[in-house]
C-alpha cells in the first residue's frame, strides 16, 4: 500500500496524534544524576567545563540529593575527591574516605534515594590511573585486590549499587566474590562493561581532578574502533555476575548500546559522559542550539537505541523540563 492511500503524515497532525502513537517514552524514573563529592563544609566549586556542575561539600550534597529526589530521579552516582593522592589512592578504601562518609550522609538523610556508587581509583592515585602502577603500566591483578576492597568498604559504609569503572579484567568476579564473602550478596553491580578510551572524558576529568600524569588509558579501557569487542567484554562481565551493564559513551556509541541491548537483553545503562553534556551547554551558552530541545532529543535517542537507564549530568534539567511538558 503506496501513496495516496498511505499518508504517513496523517498521525503527525497534532500534538495528540503524535503523543498517541510515539514510540519511546523519557521519563525522570531512568535517570541517574552524577555528583561530586569533596572534603570540607559548605564548598560548592562550579566546574569551568561543565557548567551548572559542583565539587560539593557532604552538606551541600545533602541538600542536593533531596532536591534530585524532589524532581522524581532515583539516584546518583556518587565521585569522591580525596584530601590527599598517592601511588596507592589509600583514600579510595579507607572506611573514612570522603565517599564513604557521604554515603552515610546521604542514606541517613535521603533514605530512599539510591546510591550508586564509582569503584575506581584514578580519583585517588597521584598518578592519576585507574590502578596500581607497576614498570609503566597498570598492574591489573594487584588493583583488583584494591577495587575489592573499596566495593567493600561503600557496602558497608550503605551503598545500594557498586559500579566498577577501571576496566582491569576479572574485577567483576572479584569484586562479586569480595562482596559475597563479607555478608552483602544482595549488593548490586553496575559493571561499566564497555567503557572506551575516549576524548569525551575531558572535563570530568577537571571535575574529579584525575587526569593521568603521563601516558593514558588506552592500554585498559577500549578501542573506539571497536564493536564485537564490546560484546565480548559485555558478555565476559556477565558470566563474572555483573546485574547491570553499561556502555559508555552514550551519543558517539548508539550502535554498541543497540547492539549490547539486542545480544543480552541485560539491564542496560548509558553513560552521557561530561564531554557530551558540556558540548551541548557550550552550544547553547553561545545561542546556537535550544538547550531544552537538544538535552530531550538526545537523551530520547539513547532510550530509543536500548538504554534502560541513562546517566546523565542533564538529569535535573531534564526532569523539570519533562514535567513541563
Ligand atoms: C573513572 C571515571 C571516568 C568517568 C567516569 N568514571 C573518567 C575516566 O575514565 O577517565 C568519566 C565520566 C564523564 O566523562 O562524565 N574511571
Amino acid at each position: 500500500m503506496y501513496f495516496p492511500s498511505y499518508r504517513m503524515r496523517r498521525l503527525r497532525q497534532s500534538r495528540q496524534m503524535r503523543d498517541l502513537v510515539h514510540e519511546t517514552d523519557l521519563l525522570p524514573d531512568r535517570l541517574i544524576y552524577p555528583l561530586f563529592v569533596t572534603h570540607g563544609n559548605n564548598v560548592r566549586n562550579q566546574v569551568d567545563a561543565m557548567p551548572g556542575c559542583y565539587q560539593l561539600s557532604i552538606n551541600n550534597l545533602v541538600e542536593e540529593a533531596k532536591e534530585v529526589r524532589e524532581l522524581g530521579i532515583p539516584g546518583v552516582v556518587l565521585f569522591g575527591i580525596p584530601a590527599e593522592k598517592d601511588e596507592a589512592g589509600t583514600e579510595a578504601y579507607d572506611d573514612e574516605g570522603i565517599v564513604q562518609m557521604a554515603i552515610g550522609a546521604l542514606k541517613e538523610n535521603v533514605p530512599e534515594l539510591l546510591v550508586i556508587t564509582d569503584v575506581c581509583l584514578c580519583e585517588y592515585t597521584s598518578h592519576g590511573h585507574c590502578g596500581i602502577v607497576r614498570d609503566g603500566d597498570v598492574d591489573n591483578d594487584v588493583t583488583l585486590e584494591m577495587l575489592s576492597k573499596m566495593a567493600v568498604s561503600h557496602a558497608e559504609a550503605g551503598a545500594d549499587i557498586v559500579a566498577p569503572s577501571d576496566m582491569m579484567d576479572g574485577r567483576v568476579a572479584a569484586i562479586r566474590a569480595s562482596l559475597d564473602g563479607e555478608g552483602f550478596s544482595n549488593t548490586p553491580i553496575m559493571s561499566y562493561s564497555s567503557k572506551f578510551a575516549s576524548a569525551f572524558y575531558g572535563p570530568f576529568r577537571e571535575a574529579a581532578e584525575s587526569t593521568p600524569e603521563f601516558g593514558d588509558r588506552r592500554s585498559y579501557q577500549m578501542d573506539h574502533r571497536n564493536s564485537d569487542e564490546a560484546v565480548r567484554e559485555t558478555l565476559l562481565d556477565i558470566e563474572e555476575g555483573a546485574d547491570i551493564v553499561m556502555v559508555k559513551p552514550a551519543l558517539p556509541y548508539l550502535d554498541i548500546i543497540y547492539r549490547i541491548k539486542q545480544e543480552t537483553k541485560f539491564p542496560l545503562a548509558a553513560y552521557n559522559v561530561s564531554g557530551e553534556y558540556s558540548m551541548i551547554k557550550a552550544a547553547a551558552e553561545k545561542g546556537w542550539i535550544d538547550e531544552k530541545r537538544t538535552v530531550l532529543e538526545a537523551l530520547t535517542s539513547i532510550r530509543r537505541a536500548g538504554a534502560d537507564i541513562t546517566i546523565t549530568y542533564h538529569a535535573k534539567d531534564a526532569a523539570v523540563w519533562l514535567k513541563e511538558k
